[in-house]
């Protein structure tokens, strides 16, 4: 097959969906990689290290008009229109944008969206939406770092001592563990919570305090529990309780990092206009549910409903950024894991001679497809 790596066109996207590395490992699965004339160039990688890895350098026309395509984010009406039919799309996809979903399957592509990928064991090596927000965790906290008009450790000085920033992180999944991690590394004094009890643990083995919202109904339990490894949304009554924890201590906080994301629906509001006025002046807030916070009056906020999509600014003192974007800051290693990710998806839609395989009775296939007549039905 001919496999398609076009540069991503999106504002801002500097990632790209396929190394050298992995264009190696797909040439050695009998497959031919085209990829597109600058494609690596927000992440560093030089057209000179995939044509040494054995890809053909190609204009856009000749990377959509493959077998297959390999995109980090869901095409554009103009990319959707470089494609024939039946080329097999794999990316992070925006399956729960009905409006994208309807234009993809209009052009007749098989495609894989990659966030829909099972929590499973099996599909950790393919887990996108892991390996971006690992890296969305840790770039959090240094641009925090960089608002924040403070030091972040305890500092011992002639001059006196400066105390340590306190760092509030909201929702510990794999983007707040991974911002607790880097908040310690800095010396800071970090408290976390999530609606997982069971992530108590994790927040402590990390040196953090977990912030405990005990369960008090059935319904709650039932719905901290998620589903498939992800999170439902929590009964009113333990967001009420939780809202006045959080309030009490993003008073106290520095920097506050929320992460909370409900797949499919909109990212629950943790900091609302009240707590944020209640925060310290000088204090930060990085909210990484920018953009898909509830839509009030046509924008939608993240995690506080007046953080700004990818900007940063000041209320009362506090400075909201609300990059959408983070791994595309960390460029290189975001797209050296997120083509390791697609290189393991790829794999399993591949036969033993190189032959397009789709095997819709694999439950990460199954998972995964849209845009294709399997899919429809399943979905219809
Ligand atoms: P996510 O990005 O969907 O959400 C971030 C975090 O926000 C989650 O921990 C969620 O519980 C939390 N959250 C949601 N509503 C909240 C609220 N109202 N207040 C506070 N927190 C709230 O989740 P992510 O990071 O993608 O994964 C969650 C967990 O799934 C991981 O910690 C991991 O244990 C598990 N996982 C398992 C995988 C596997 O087995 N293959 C792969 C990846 C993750």
């Amino acid at each position: 097959m001919r496999i398609g790596i076009p540069a991503e066109s999106r504002a801002a996207e500097a990632r790209v969906a396929g190394t050298p590395e992995t264009v190696k490992k797909l040439i050695a699965l009998k497959q031919t990689v085209l990829v597109q004339h600058g494609a690596g160039a927000g992440a560093h990688i030089p057209d000179d290290a995939y044509a040494n890895a054995g890809a053909m350098l190609v204009d856009a026309g000749e990377a959509y008009n493959a077998d297959m395509v390999l995109k980090v984010r869901t095409p554009t009406d103009d990319e959707l229109r470089r494609m024939k039919r039946g080329t097999v799309l794999v990316g992070m996809l925006d399956p729960y944008d009905v409006d994208q979903l309807a234009r993809i399957r209009a052009a007749g592509l098989p495609s894989f969206a990659l966030e829909l990928m099972p929590r499973t064991t099996r599909a950790q090596s393919m887990d996108v939406l892991s390996s971006q927000a690992n890296i969305a965790g840790y770039k959090a906290v240094l641009l925090a770092a960089s608002l924040y008009p403070r030091f972040m450790p305890t500092l011992m000085t002639a001059a006196g001592t400066v105390k340590a920033a306190r760092v509030l992180i909201l929702g510990a999944g794999v983007a707040g563990l991974q911002a607790i991690a880097t908040a310690k590394r800095l010396g800071a004094v970090i408290e976390a919570s999530d609606v997982r009890p069971a992530v108590k643990e994790q927040i402590e083995s990390l040196g953090a305090k977990f912030l405990d919202v005990p369960f008090e109904t059935d319904d709650e339990r039932d719905a901290g529990q998620g589903s498939g490894g992800y999170a439902r949304p929590m009964p009113a009554s333990w967001l009420a309780r939780q809202a006045a924890l959080v309030h009490e201590r993003a008073r106290l906080a520095d920097i506050v990092i929320t992460t909370a994301l409900i797949p499919g629906r909109p990212a629950p509001t943790l900091i609302p206009a009240d707590t944020l006025d209640a925060m310290k002046p000088g204090s930060v807030l990085v909210d990484l549910a920018a953009g898909r916070g509830p839509e009030i009056d046509g924008r939608r906020g993240g995690n506080c409903p007046l953080t700004e999509p990818d900007a940063v600014v000041t209320r009362h003192g506090v400075q909201i950024a609300g990059h959408t974007n983070l791994p595309a800051m960390v460029a290189a290693d975001a797209s050296a894991l997120y083509a390791r990710n697609v290189l393991d998806f790829v794999k399993l839609i591949i036969g033993p001679e190189g032959q397009l395989n789709i095997d819709t009775s694999d439950d990460i296939i199954a998972a995964t497809l849209i845009g294709h007549e399997q899919s429809m039905q399943k979905t219809a």
